[in-house]
């Protein structure tokens, strides 16, 4: 799914946000594994002041394992409540609840002090588009997810889903926006198809793709396509191209289709489970 935002996505996502996040206690924020800085949303920490925070590091699936334990403890050392999940299989899911039960205590605790008792603990959900929010919260929530919405004569409004005696979540996620103003933050989401820069075409991103994967993952691509992969990109890219029979008419190199090839197959999983960032890359 690709998404472009304008100013006024923008705008109305924002004002959504700022109307729902009255309302609850604890923000659930979805991040990519493959990349939870530059997929996290840079003016929820202003949005939700105040409230518990929870990172949700999904699609763990997909991102590097050890990684990833790298940005679990990153997180937690911000001082978030974090659990690392694969939504599409519902692993993780005993840990969030935990997490949730941990986050809402502190909640309640707070309030019996100020003598408010038995108030329920209101959840949220909220990520950049595709991130996995609502495979998450089908997953997480399952059947007691109930959808009223569109069915005249029901009162449109929030939904709550009791997810246990003290704990309600939204049923709708908030919709947040990427940082893409930041050029690697773009090309970060472009490599997982999450956004469509109209500066990029696909055989730059594949060249910039290429020249991660050479550095970080050696052997990912020579494994796999049986090429030299220290070339320079636009060869290793022809080298693709040649492996993978892309040819246009006249058995000339089709190094576009080559691009959309190995974009595909990363996105796949089928050059493993890749990470984008690591949180000593400074990216803020
Ligand atoms: P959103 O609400 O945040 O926009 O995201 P959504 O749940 O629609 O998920 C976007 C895509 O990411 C979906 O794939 C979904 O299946 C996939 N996804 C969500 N969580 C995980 C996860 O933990 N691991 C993996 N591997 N994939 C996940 P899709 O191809 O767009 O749709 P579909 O073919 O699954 O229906």
């Amino acid at each position: 799914m690709h998404f472009q935002w304008y100013p006024g996505h923008m705008t109305k996502a924002r004002r959504m946000m700022q109307e729902n996040i009255k309302l609850i206690d604890l923000v659930i924020e979805l991040v990519d594994s493959r990349i939870p800085l530059s997929s996290k949303n840079p003016d929820i920490d202003q949005l939700a002041a105040n409230k518990s925070r929870m990172i949700i590091l999904n699609k763990a699936d997909m991102a590097d394992p050890s990684v990833t334990a790298l940005w679990e403890k990153y997180y937690q050392d911000k001082g978030f409540f974090v659990a690392r999940v694969n939504s599409r299989q519902g692993t993780g899911m005993k840990e969030v609840r935990k997490l949730i039960d941990k986050a809402c205590q502190e909640k309640k605790d707070r309030d019996r002090k100020r003598g408010i008792l038995n108030r329920p603990v209101r959840a949220m959900v909220a990520g950049i588009p595709n991130v996995g929010k609502s495979t998450f919260i089908n997953s997480f929530a399952g059947k007691a997810v109930t959808k009223t919405g569109n069915k005249p004569g029901v009162t449109k409004g929030k939904q709550w889903i009791k997810i246990n005696k003290g704990v309600e979540l939204l049923d709708t996620p908030g919709l947040l926006w990427p940082r893409f103003e930041d050029q690697t933050v773009g090309l970060r989401l472009a490599f997982i198809g999450s956004i469509k820069d109209e500066l990029l075409n696909n055989s730059e991103i594949a060249l910039e793709l290429i020249r991660f994967l050479a550095s970080s993952y050696p052997g990912t691509l020579s494994g796999r396509y049986g090429i030299e992969e220290t070339a320079d990109p636009p060869e290793v890219l022809e080298g693709i191209a040649g492996a993978r029979g892309c040819l246009m008419k006249g058995n000339e190199l089709d190094t576009g289709k080559a691009a959309t090839l190995i974009l595909d197959e990363f996105r796949s999983m089928r050059l493993g489970c890749i990470s984008l960032e690591k949180p000593e890359d400074n990216l803020h």
